[in-house]
């Protein structure tokens, strides 16, 4: 459902007693999100690693629990092509909505080199709905809206956003299309603007829209830009919290954008979850519908092969410039995008891993 930030997985890391629960079982964040002030020491850096060192000859781990019951609630999934709307709330530069609007095209781009964004899609794709429909293969562009007044204002509730896509379909000039068949509505915040429980709880969040709201039932999805609020929560690897600084050092992000190239990764666990589950009635594990933990939240903070805690697994290093990297997308770009869950082989999967597919 939610992004949570890295610093909440650290601190669940923290709250369990051994390394190796830790890396099997990647807890809904809210169930963990008031649970303890454990004081933040040493598990960043040798922690996590070192327990991936341990489990090294377990080769399939990244995420693997017999605990995750992820079940079909009998709800759509989206087998209609799928388009993305994106809406650009405060000030964003051609250069980062060049990187967001990259990421998006590269979902469908199965020319782009391996390990490609296409072939990370195709795990979302193995979820079907009542009928035996797939997720659907194709994730297009769609129209696009920017509120560079901050007409909600710098400071939004989750309910908020609701409102920033209601002015988006019913724009005076060029509003957005309603599209209850496929289209998906994206609010990216810029940095300077603050969301209830962004960087606390969330990195980003996504839920279906209200009809008293937004005049029309729609899945939709907000990411808020982390660059100068929490980096090292939201954009993690790419910066480290306050607490880790001196144990482990940022990755350098592939587009050169600490903050955006940390939102395509939450970007994408939104778009997967609503791929999977757009009404929240489809495909999560859980006992509490009301905190689904769905197929992006089981695989949070894994991009590679040994990932779990806070080891992100094995990434790609681009020779020239020396960024992290763990898919390529359109255009020669590269992102670091984390994992998802796999159905069958019931652990977290990705077009980098090593030991698969
Ligand atoms: C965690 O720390 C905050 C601030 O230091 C404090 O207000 C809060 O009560 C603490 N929570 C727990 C569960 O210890
Ligand atoms: C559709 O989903 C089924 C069930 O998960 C899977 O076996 C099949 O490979 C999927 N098809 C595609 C094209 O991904
Ligand atoms: C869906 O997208 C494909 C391209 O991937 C296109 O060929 C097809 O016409 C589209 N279908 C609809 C109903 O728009």
């Amino acid at each position: 459902m939610s992004t949570s930030c890295f610093s909440l997985l650290i601190l669940a890391a923290l709250a369990v007693p051994s390394p190796i629960a830790v890396v099997a079982w990647r807890p809904w964040p809210h169930h963990f999100a008031s649970s303890s002030n454990a004081t933040t020491t040493s598990i960043v850096g040798g922690g996590a690693s070192g327990a991936a060192a341990g489990l090294g000859t377990m080769k399939k781990y990244e995420g693997s629990s017999e605990f995750v019951k992820l079940r079909y609630h009998m709800g759509p999934v989206l087998t209609a092509n799928i388009t993305v709307h994106p809406i650009w709330y405060g000030s964003w530069s051609p250069k980062q909505k060049h990187i967001l609007r990259a990421f998006l095209r590269s979902v469908s781009a199965s020319a782009a080199p391996h390990p490609s964004v296409a072939a990370w899609w195709s795990t979302v794709r193995l979820y079907t709905d009542q009928t035996g429909a797939n997720v659907s293969a194709t994730v297009l562009l769609g129209a696009e809206h920017s509120d560079r007044r901050y007409s909600r204002g710098r400071a939004l509730t989750r309910l908020d956003i609701q409102s920033v896509i209601h002015d988006a379909v019913n724009a005076r000039r060029r509003p957005i299309p309603v599209n209850p068949r496929g289209g998906l509505y994206l609010v990216l915040t810029s940095a300077d603007v603050a969301v209830q429980d962004f960087c606390v709880q969330v990195c980003g969040f996504h839920y279906f829209t209200f009809p008293a709201i937004v005049g029309h039932t729609l899945p939709y999805a907000w990411v808020g830009n982390s660059a100068t609020q929490c980096p090292g929560s939201c954009a993690y690897p790419f910066a480290v919290p306050p607490f880790a600084a001196g144990l482990r050092k940022a990755e350098r992000p592939p587009n050169g954008d600490v903050g955006v190239d940390g939102m395509v990764s939450v970007v994408a666990h939104e778009l997967a979850e609503m791929a999977s589950n757009p009404l929240v009635n489809a495909w999560y594990a859980g006992e509490d519908p009301s905190f689904p933990t769905e197929i992006a939240d089981l695989c949070e903070g894994i991009y590679g092969t040994g990932g779990g805690g806070a080891y992100t697994g094995q990434l790609l290093v681009d020779g020239e410039s020396g960024a992290a990297y763990n898919m390529h997308g359109v255009g020669g770009r590269k992102f670091l995008v984390q994992w998802i869950w796999h159905p069958y082989l019931s652990y977290c999967s990705g077009p980098n891993a090593l030991d698969h597919q």
